[in-house]
């Protein structure tokens, strides 16, 4: 049983349908209540709200004014990317169209406080009046007078007004250096697994028992906890996979009481689905698909799925490389990579005592040199690279292809590693005809 928001002056039938759609986030709404107070009440200027993604802070919050049916003017920095943007949404959705009509072009933040002043002069607050900008951190962007200006709009323009910004980043960032009035801060904190368990398991499915639904998503938060914890993500999965996790019910294979059965007959589905969250590389529509074509070549699914990967010709060799440096070690290089490299004889070469192949190890970070070193080494009959081959290095990091390591600060000698698994680069290399096993140490 949901506990029960309270506060005087709002109709209690509202709060209680409240306190049903914002499960496990009772304590963070009855803080924001409190902050508002009754509708007349003026409520504190301005209130800092963060967390990270998908916490439920556009949620609760949005929740809160509409089934209240507070007046608010609710908006994206993202989409009000300029202040003349914003001034307009918020006058349109406080004071209708007329009072965005009073702004002149190019609209300074007084422009604005002027219209706002004059359009409540004619239209008195008698509640509160709310104005929420998500992904607030965008106005530290735009005007340096913006962002100081909103969190004291109470007094500038004299009226019951709130400004509630909302945003994934902590205050501190925010704060400009000359000072500024300072918002309430309200944190919401990542969802446990409990947590997300019962937000997941509210909306079962129509024609199954609700306890079915439940234990399918506490077998979904078993595979994927670990590596998601975005409702979001996670309610996107739990829709894409429930079918599956039903077939055997639909084909009258299995009972419901049968979890075990049902489990490991999805479990893989999950496994597989696990590669694409966050990078989204296949579409719902592409990954059902996949899951229809389920009996053709299961081996080379990880590979089509990263055919799409489109990269420069010299930034393959890069990453070819770049696997090189990851898994060969260090002293092999010269017979690998030398034309000339005399006699090396196979048995100094290969050490004995070393079993384990390098590929269980993992990768191993290199030094940008001697990932151009064998750069140049694999590219060497190919026409020498004009591009600029930093440039590339980068877009491979920012790819997420090549992970960076070390601090920012160590400028001179950044180290890399390489991120992608065996299969992706032998796919790479077949498309411009390496053959990377040659040149692979576990492999000889
Ligand atoms: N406590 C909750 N109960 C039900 N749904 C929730 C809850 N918290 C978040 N959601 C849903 O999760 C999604 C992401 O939440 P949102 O409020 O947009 O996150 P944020 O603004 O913190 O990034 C939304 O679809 C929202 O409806
Ligand atoms: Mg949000």
């Amino acid at each position: 049983m949901p506990a029960v928001l309270q506060c005087p002056g709002y109709p209690e039938a509202k709060l209680r349908c409240l306190a049903e759609s914002l499960q496990c986030r009772e304590v963070q709404a009855s803080t924001l209540l409190a902050l508002m107070g009754e509708p007349q009440q003026y409520s504190y200027p301005s209130v800092f709200i963060y967390g990270h993604r998908a916490t439920g802070k556009s949620h609760v919050v949005l929740a809160l004014l509409t089934e209240l049916e507070l007046p608010h003017a609710a908006m994206s920095c993202v989409e009000c990317f300029s202040r003349g943007l914003l001034f307009e949404q918020v006058l349109m959705a406080l004071f209708g169209p007329e009072a965005a009509a009073l702004l002149p072009r190019c609209a300074s933040f007084s422009d604005f406080v002027r219209v706002y002043r004059q359009m409540c002069a004619q239209e008195p607050a008698d509640q509160t009046r709310y104005i929420v900008l998500e992904r607030a951190e965008l106005l530290r962007n735009m005007e340096a007078n913006l962002l100081p200006g909103l969190l004291r709009l109470q007094e500038l323009v004299d009226d019951n007004v709130t400004v509630i910004l909302l945003s994934e980043i902590v205050w501190d960032k925010f704060r400009p250096s000359t000072g500024c009035f300072e918002p309430l801060l309200l944190h919401f904190p990542d969802y446990t697994k409990a947590e997300l368990q019962q937000i997941l398991s509210r909306h079962s499915h129509p024609s199954y028992t609700p306890e079915l639904y439940s234990s399918y998503i506490n077998i979904l938060l078993g595979v994927f906890y670990s590596v998601c914890r975005d409702l979001r993500e996670l309610r996107h999965l739990a829709a894409l996979n429930f079918t599956k996790f039903c077939e055997p019910l639909e084909k009258g294979e299995a009972q419901e009481s049968d979890t075990h059965k049902l489990w490991r007959r999805v479990e893989p589905h999950l496994k597989r689905a696990m590669q694409t969250v966050y990078l989204r590389e296949v579409s719902s529509v592409q990954w059902e698909q996949q899951q229809m074509d389920e009996k053709e070549a299961t081996a080379l699914r990880g590979l089509s799925a990263h055919a799409h990967v489109e990269l420069p010709y010299y930034s393959k060799f890069l990453l070819i490389a770049a696997y090189l440096a990851s898994y060969n070690p260090a002293r092999t290089d010269r017979r690998f990579f030398l034309k000339h490299h005399g006699k090396i004889k196979k048995t100094n070469f290969l050490k004995k005592h070393e079993k384990t192949s390098n590929h269980l190890l993992g990768p191993k970070p290199f030094p940008l040199d001697r990932l151009l070193a064998i750069f140049y080494s694999v590219v060497d009959s190919r026409v020498a690279p004009t591009a600029s081959i930093f440039s590339q290095i980068s877009s491979l990091v920012t790819l997420q292809l090549l992970t960076h390591i070390g601090h920012d600060d160590q400028l001179d000698t950044p180290k890399y590693k390489c991120a992608v698994s065996l299969d992706f680069i032998f796919a790479i290399s077949r498309t411009v005809n390496f053959d990377i096993v040659r040149y692979l140490y576990d492999f000889l």
